[in-house]
């Protein structure tokens, strides 16, 4: 099998490479990755020798380009974590969100249809909308209508409809997996979990929106790329699969965990005004996913934030490089003029 992994140089899609490498020594892995803020190819450093793998830089939403690259590769599997994927900047920039999430989908929609690959769309809980937080009882299944509040989960879930209109207008192979918040290493340091536990490490404010009460739902990025191998294996085209592990937490209760573990006092959490539409509380119903495809986390949210933790205080240097901007000098340094846009790695 030959996959086509797109945003394979960030946060989930890294770790899904990784996993995936090792586990299908027999597959070609192949990351097409535009390289943006987000992604950083010292995440893939691991895999970087693996006789498996290979690294394009490139647009999703370049048609020209990724026609050619799928011509030229006959790729069995499309899988498509490629995203903006972070709220605070959608909401000073939403037209990029639209360009990269939906046009980018699409092109990668008519990339497998003409190739003929299977195409995985890997979206989030947050196409559901939220929940109250005195509705405790109340869990997103994957019949829950699609009702977005930022321009991020907007553009998700235009993207999720293209996807399920590619499968019923052209018979085109598709399945859609919608995860919870996911935490682990190689979280760029903008996300709740890192941002807290860099700058909780270097004794600095923790900036907490609101009241801290809003309610995330946390899986560990492993069981996230886990679903998603047995949904590309065994899930059923045209259908959707819900990810979540029933790990709500309060923001304060994250933050204050984090403090917990690193011996900091909780003065350093500094409440600060709250983001514009702020989504109260996602919960993910997992039922589907469980009973169909035998899926179960393998992380409880005690024994992975503790793992976690631990990861990001080993590897200061991945997230130090990032807050100093030195990991986007690791492109050229590696491959200086040889690997322009469309250019491949071991060509
Ligand atoms: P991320 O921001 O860490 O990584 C996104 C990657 O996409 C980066 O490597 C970036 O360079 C690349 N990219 C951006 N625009 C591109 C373009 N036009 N062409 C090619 N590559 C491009 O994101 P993440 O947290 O790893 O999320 C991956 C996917 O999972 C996203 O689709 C996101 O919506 C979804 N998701 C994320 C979470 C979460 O908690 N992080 C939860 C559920 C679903
Ligand atoms: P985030 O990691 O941005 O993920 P998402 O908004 O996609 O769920 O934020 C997780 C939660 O943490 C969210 O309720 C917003 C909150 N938050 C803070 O309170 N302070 C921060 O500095 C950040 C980045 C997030």
């Amino acid at each position: 099998m030959k996959y086509l992994v797109t945003g394979g140089a960030g946060f989930i899609g890294g770790n899904f490479v990784h996993y995936m490498v090792k586990t299908y020594p027999e597959d070609q892995f192949v990351v097409l990755d535009l390289l943006t803020y987000a992604g950083n190819l010292e995440t893939l450093r691991p895999v970087e020798d693996s006789p498996n793998y290979r690294f394009v830089k490139g647009d999703i939403a370049d048609r020209e380009f990724v026609m050619q690259l799928c011509k030229e590769e006959r790729f069995d599997v499309i899988v498509n974590f490629a995203a903006e994927t972070h709220v605070d900047r959608c909401i000073l920039n939403p037209g990029l969100f639209v360009r990269t999430n939906v046009m980018g989908t699409q092109v990668l929609l008519d990339a497998a249809k003409e190739y003929q690959a299977r195409y995985h769309q890997v979206s989030t809980d947050e196409v559901y909308g939220d929940l109250p937080l005195d509705r405790p009882d109340l869990y997103f299944t994957e019949e829950t209508p699609l009702h977005t509040s930022s321009p991020y989960s907007a553009s998700k879930a235009g993207a999720d409809l293209l996807v399920q209109a590619y499968h019923r207008t052209f018979g085109l192979p598709v399945t859609i997996s919608r995860c919870s918040n996911n935490y682990g290493p190689y979280q760029f340091p903008e996300k709740l979990i890192p941002l807290m536990i860099s700058r909780a490490a270097a004794g600095e404010r923790l900036p907490v929106y609101g009241k801290g009460e809003n309610v995330r739902d946390w899986l560990h990025v492993l069981d996230h790329c886990r679903a998603i191998d047995l949904i590309i294996r065994k899930g059923t085209p045209g259908e959707i699969y819900n990810v979540g592990g029933h790990n709500e937490r309060t923001n304060l209760q994250v933050v204050k965990t984090i403090l917990e573990a690193l011996d900091k006092p909780e003065a350093l959490i500094q409440y600060v005004a709250d983001r514009p539409g702020h989504d109260r509380r996602y919960a993910i119903d997992p039922k589907k996913i469980e009973r169909e495809l035998g899926w179960k986390p393998l992380y409880t949210f005690e024994s992975g934030i503790e793992e976690t933790i631990r990861w990001y205080l080993d590897n200061e240097d991945w997230w130090k490089r990032i807050l100093n901007g030195e990991y986007q000098s690791y492109f050229e340094s590696m491959y200086g003029e040889r690997l322009k846009t469309g250019e491949t790695q071991k060509a």
